[in-house]
């Protein structure tokens, strides 16, 4: 059993992902908005963080409709964020240092100033007309298909140069590819090949669940587009994803030695398995969203149900395939505001616990820039505040269809990507450090003491704490391979698990709670080895431990 776990190690398995968002990390050039220069400026920090890959969001040529994931030329650099030249050096100097690169990679859609869309749109018997998805209007208005972006939520956006609807699952500058056609899927994998032929160690696929279509596009039953997971359910896993995927295993991963990760797994369990499990030679890594999807409205998830899905995922992938772990990115909001507490008085020792508890899962963890310093969501409350394309437009689809606006926008207020989004806070200075110009999106207010020149001066800060978590990890196997098991199901506050591997044992203990919380155990505690503590002390006492308010703790028993 135990040899099972150590029997298919994987460097990409083994490392731990920081992801970026470039528009926000660090401007070099004063124009208010992050460059690839600015990362490479600031690769001293990211390997001093101990993480040892980086996925860094698109930066690829763009008119930026949805902040780089309308791409109008895919072996090109974004204008913005500098030259190939840049993205060379950049990738130069974390393989310098140990570092692996994760390239986003976005063909579900390109943009719209494509060139293959601008050739496509231009005549019915255009050469690329079969690179996207047309319907002509003589056949009638097509089968209703949900949008992401869209205003009014309709994926077909009719084009009056050729009498025809083309499909756009998310804005209308976004227009999908056509997957079905042989000839778009040979372009995607040469992409990839210029990519890795270039040395980049990984590869983020976008929105890669809605790739395959029946191109019939027949009607859905009523009531299919209530929520997120049923619009996944009847657009997401066309009929010939897994195909097509073993073709670009076959066509590109196989013969590099790169990773790949699919953005979305379906509906379940099994797709999840499906695109992942070594023996189907698809996918290495499956990133979903059910975990992040338990905070989708105001009221935020139980305990319980964090436990009960991180488990379900966890029981699941422990023999077979390999999961991602993450509690934040680019398209939610900030990490200690959705399941941790922003009170000033929890806000370091809940970012201090989630961090602990992304490390010590298992399944590759991904950690959000900023959340290393337990950043926090902005708190935009107008419209005019936002810059997302997803709010604008998401307003104007409630609007239209006479729904709650301002409930709406205090959804958005907790939950929209721009608070995900906000500068780096790196110090005191005016803009954090990020730009000598006003960046293109506020800077937190609180960047005063929570910025990276404060903590590292702060022995106890939330800094310091990921630094230690991440060495841990990095030191113990057991908290890669090791087999996790869930204490206490039914414990109102604390989160426990055992992580075991051969001889080792680890047990996490987590208190996500504003009160003090008693964790009763059966064997003593005392010989237990502490490991990693987000306070100055513990309290153990005969046959239990008494956490403090969000104490994390790791014994190695
Ligand atoms: C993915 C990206 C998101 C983007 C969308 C369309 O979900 O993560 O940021 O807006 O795809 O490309």
């Amino acid at each position: 059993m135990t040899k099972n776990l150590l029997q298919n190690r994987k460097w990409w398995k083994e490392g731990i992902i920081y992801q970026i968002y470039p528009r926000s990390f660090k401007d070099s050039t004063g124009n208010g908005v992050g460059d690839l220069r600015g990362v490479i400026e600031k690769l001293d920090y990211i390997k001093s963080l101990g993480v040892t890959m980086v996925w860094l969001n698109p930066i690829y040529e763009s008119p930026n409709d949805d902040n780089g994931y309308d791409i109008s030329d895919y072996r090109a650099i974004m204008k913005e964020f500098g030259t190939m030249a840049d993205f060379d050096e950049l990738l130069n100097g974390l393989h310098k240092r140990n570092i692996k690169f994760v390239m986003d990679v976005v063909v579900n859609h390109s943009s719209d100033e494509h060139k293959w869309f601008k050739e496509s749109r231009s005549s019915r018997d255009n050469k690329y007309r079969d690179y996207y998805h047309w319907w002509p209007a003589e056949k009638g208005k097509p089968n209703y298909r949900w949008s992401f972006f869209d205003e009014k939520s309709e994926a077909w956006k009719y084009d009056e140069q050729t009498d025809a609807y083309y499909l756009h699952y998310f804005s209308q500058k976004q227009p999908d590819l056509n997957w079905e056609n042989p000839k778009v899927r040979q372009e995607v994998y040469d992409i990839m090949k210029f990519w890795a032929e270039k040395g980049v160690d990984g590869f983020r696929l976008d929105a890669f669940q809605f790739v395959s279509k029946d191109t019939s596009f027949p009607p859905f039953p009523e009531g299919y587009d209530i929520d997120v997971p049923s619009v996944i359910k009847y657009h997401g896993m066309g009929p010939n994803i897994h195909e097509y995927l073993k073709e670009m295993n076959q066509e590109v991963l196989s013969k590099y030695d790169v990773f790949a990760v699919s953005e979305g797994v379906g509906s379940s369990l099994q797709d999840a398995h499906d695109l992942v499990d070594e023996d189907r030679e698809e996918l290495q890594m499956a990133y979903h969203f059910e975990t992040s999807d338990l905070v989708s409205s105001v009221d935020k998830c139980t305990l319980t149900e964090l436990k009960e899905c991180l488990t379900k995922w966890a029981i699941s992938f422990e023999d077979k395939g390999w999961i991602s772990i993450h509690l934040a990115n680019h398209d939610l909001s900030r990490m200690v505001n959705r399941f941790g507490n922003e009170k000033p008085e929890f806000k370091d020792y809940s970012a201090k616990l989630l961090n602990t508890l992304i490390l010590s899962l298992k399944g590759t963890p991904y950690v959000y820039y900023g959340d290393e310093l337990g950043m926090t969501n902005n708190g935009f409350k107008k419209l005019e505040e936002y810059r997302d394309i997803a709010v604008i437009n998401g307003y104007k689809s409630v609007q239209s269809k006479g729904g709650d606006v301002e409930s709406f926008l205090k959804k958005m207020n907790l939950l929209s990507r721009d608070n995900g989004r906000t500068p780096m806070q790196w110090d005191a200075s005016d803009n954090s450090g990020f730009s000598r110009e006003k960046p293109w999106l506020p800077v937190n207010k609180n960047y005063k003491t929570v910025n990276v020149a404060y903590q590292e001066e702060d022995a106890n800060s939330v800094l310091h704490h990921f630094r230690n978590m991440v060495a841990l990890r990095k030191q113990n196997l057991v908290l890669i391979y090791g087999r996790y098991t869930l204490l206490q199901k039914n414990h109102k506050t604390v989160y426990a698990y055992t992580r075991v591997l051969e001889e080792e044992k680890m047990l996490v203990l987590l208190n996500f709670s504003e009160v003090k919380s008693t964790f009763k155990f059966s064997n003593s505690l005392e010989n237990s080895e502490l490991l990693i503590n987000n306070y100055h002390k513990v309290t153990i006492l005969k046959d239990s431990v008494e956490l403090q308010p969000y104490q994390a703790i790791i014994f190695k028993l």
